[in-house]
């Protein structure tokens, strides 16, 4: 990468720019269509535990595809590279789980304001678990990180303890994964995008049994019925676009964190929230207190003035 720069330096830093500002519309726009279609599917058919395992069976057979047609080159991976993978699976498999309970108990809009607060978690596990201190300024900023994320909390209409825990258990879930991926991924020879396609086989593994103990065949099948009777063969589809989008998205986001500091990463994903909470709240009709839109705002600006004192 270094030596392409030198090589074009006035070209490069536009082109890198567009790129990465392409990288960042797309990651939002897959996003949004992911979390619509996500909603519609659990409203239907509330098995968070299969649709979540459903998203990355998509996401592994789509790479699997791309590798065996070539169309992607597929990684030179051994097993030191999946050892190091694994605990980094496991926080993915339980992040990814844990949203989508939530989301199916509780509206999107009010997952992503809880999940708004992954900064506050990532400062706090730092501090206690390895210990790193920070500037005084960051740890002010997850007062209004903490406080906006409460106020939304207890304002909530349709509050729920379990989508409430879902969503703070998947904040817990992805500060280790990215704690584990930095880990993992130092020094790696695998791109982006085959990086996250190895985590989703990887996830899909680990979520395959749970979900057949948590939910289980019968279940599925009783609610696959209902949800045909109700809405129709139209369900398929939108479980085929979240599964779809729901790779897509974190392909894209993944190879965007190879070109940006995971602190751009940070600002783009709280940035993505706002473009969720916004356009579910419009989709859904979801009814919205005043009071309540004032807590998930002052717990984005809280993720923003993190933003700025950790930069
Ligand atoms: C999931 O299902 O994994 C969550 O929707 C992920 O949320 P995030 O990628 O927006 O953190």
């Amino acid at each position: 990468k270094e030596s392409k720069t030198q090589a074009v330096p006035v070209q490069s830093e536009g082109a890198q720019r567009l790129k990465i500002s392409i990288y960042f519309a797309t990651w939002w726009a897959l996003n949004v269509i992911f979390n619509i279609y996500n909603k519609k599917v659990l409203n239907a058919f509330p098995y968070p535990w299969l649709t979540s395992t459903l998203s990355l069976a998509c996401g592994s057979a789509m790479m699997l595809f791309s590798w065996a047609t070539r169309l992607v080159e597929a990684p030179k991976t051994d097993l030191d590279f999946w050892k190091v993978l694994f605990p980094v699976a496991v926080a993915h498999t339980i992040g990814h789980v844990a949203a989508t309970v939530s989301m199916s108990k509780v509206a999107v809009s009010f997952t992503h304001i809880i999940k708004s607060a992954e900064p506050a978690f990532s400062v706090l596990v730092s501090r206690f678990l390895l210990g790193e201190t920070f500037p005084v300024p960051v740890y002010l900023s997850l007062l209004p990180i903490i406080g906006g994320c409460a106020l939304a909390a207890v304002t909530e209409l349709n509050f729920n303890m379990v989508g409430f825990m879902g969503a703070m258990i998947s904040n817990l879930a992805f500060v280790f994964r990215n704690i584990f991926s930095k880990r993992g991924m130092k020094g790696k020879s695998v791109s982006g995008m085959n990086y996250y396609a190895c985590l989703s086989i990887m996830s899909l593994v680990i979520l395959t049994p749970f979900a057949i103990a948590m939910e289980g065949p019968q279940m599925w099948a009783a609610g696959w019925q209902k949800a045909l009777a109700e809405v129709g063969p139209n369900v398929i589809w939108w479980i085929a676009a979240q599964s779809v989008f729901y790779h897509l998205y974190n392909q894209v986001s993944y190879m965007s964190l190879d070109q940006i500091s995971p602190l751009t990463f940070s600002i783009g994903n709280t940035m993505k929230r706002i473009s969720v909470i916004v356009s579910s709240i419009i989709i859904f009709h979801t009814p919205v207190r005043p009071v309540n839109a004032l807590g998930a705002a002052i717990a984005i600006l809280g993720t923003f003035l993190y933003s700025q004192a950790k930069a």
